[in-house]
């Protein structure tokens, strides 16, 4: 039997099977973060495909936390009803659980969509607005600076994060995946690159991953019991000088645990701009394969895991719990179907599509009978 294909438990949630759909941004939400039909037809499409989980991309939990206007939130009760309908919809089609990922991008926010340049939106546009975080340290070169959060401020955000995993519930999302990876507002806090407060959310390693626990604390005491919180971390800025490194995602890893966190999801880069990845298949295994030896809770490993075998053999050898894809499923959304064939597994699948199973193909060598 295939690892992959066997059953994984985040706390009180079942997975099917261990393959994840990793979170993606699709840039296409209304500028009132609301969905569309592209979510539609994209989230139907993700329930169909074989997979263990889906996580719906980074969704902000207040408007100044979008990465550009065309992100989806959950910052208010319109958002959370039309989700709670969509949600109802494609959860019809099958028995796969849905995820959504709660983020704030802080000084990464007010960007234009990828395919148009991403670039910083300015203030005064009608689609940008003054970006947040730990300190007044831009991301990109000509960034306008970042307003440096007050106390206050780190108090109302915390407060939405709670607000926007009530609403997730509430929406009928299985589980939440907080956003704490790729240079976004908790991982700006956690790195020294981008934190230089010299207040309790800043200096040394344990005010720095001060606000992303305090964040899965706030969360998990909001959520029902039982009901699974992950979170995504970057485990280094891939930058030679003094920055986040696997030492620190290690430490960070077993205070999550502490806490109750349902996993950790291993990510990384995305600080800072000068970051160096050695990128190829598998670059980010080794990452989660140190945190696995570390923590008892499961570990996805993501990044260019893109073959059957490759995330057969992950798993084999220890060095994750579980994988998770982006491109690879964007690009063939019945990538688990696919997988299931050349390990030769069985997957749980919607009866309309039983016969086009590997055993059901048999019969297509047969007179198709109605
Ligand atoms: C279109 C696109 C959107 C993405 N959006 C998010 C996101 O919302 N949240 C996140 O944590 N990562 C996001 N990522 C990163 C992916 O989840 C994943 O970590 C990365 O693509 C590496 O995995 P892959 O090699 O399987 O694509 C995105 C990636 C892509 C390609």
């Amino acid at each position: 039997m295939a690892k992959l294909f066997e059953a994984i438990q985040f706390e009180r949630l079942s997975l099917s099977n261990k393959i994840v759909i990793a979170p993606m941004c699709q840039y296409s939400a209304t500028d009132q973060g609301e969905v569309t039909y592209w979510h539609e037809q994209q989230w139907a499409n993700y329930a169909l495909s074989g997979a263990g989980l889906c996580i719906i991309e980074a969704t902000a939990v207040q408007p100044e936390g979008r990465i550009s206007y065309a992100d989806l939130g959950l910052w208010n009760d319109e958002q959370r009803d039309q989700i709670k309908t969509l949600l109802s919809k494609v959860k019809q089609l099958s028995p796969m659980p849905f995820a959504i990922q709660l983020a704030h991008a802080g000084r990464k926010a007010s960007t234009d969509k990828p395919w148009q340049g991403r670039g910083q939106i300015p203030e005064n546009d009608p689609h940008g607005w003054q970006t947040v975080a730990p300190s007044s340290i831009g991301f990109g070169e000509h960034d306008a600076p970042p307003q440096a959060l007050s106390l206050e401020q780190i108090q109302q955000i915390k407060d939405d994060f709670v607000a926007a995993a009530h609403r997730a519930v509430e929406a009928g999302f299985d589980l939440i995946e907080l956003h704490a990876a790729h240079g976004y507002l908790l991982h700006q806090f956690m790195s020294p690159l981008s934190n230089l407060r010299d207040d309790e959310y800043g200096g040394s390693f344990e005010n720095r991953i001060r606000l992303t626990l305090e964040v899965l604390q706030a969360v998990k005491a909001a959520v029902p019991e039982g009901y699974p919180v992950g979170v995504r971390i970057s485990a280094t800025d891939w930058m030679s000088t003094e920055s986040w490194d696997i030492e620190s995602s290690v430490g960070l890893s077993e205070a999550l645990e502490q806490l109750g966190a349902a996993y950790i999801h291993v990510s990384s880069g995305g600080l800072h701009r000068m970051q160096q990845i050695n990128v190829g298949a598998n670059y980010q295994v080794p990452f989660a394969a140190q945190i696995k030896q570390k923590v008892a809770i499961p570990v996805i490993a993501v990044g260019l895991i893109t073959e059957p075998d490759q995330a057969e053999a992950i798993l084999q050898n220890a060095e994750a719990d579980a994988i998770a894809l982006a491109r690879a499923i964007q690009y063939d959304p019945r990538w688990p179907w696919h997988a299931a064939a050349a390990l030769g597994a069985e997957i749980e699948i919607s009866p309309q599509y039983l016969r086009c199973q590997p055993h059901g193909l048999k019969q297509l060598f047969k007179p198709f009978q109605h």
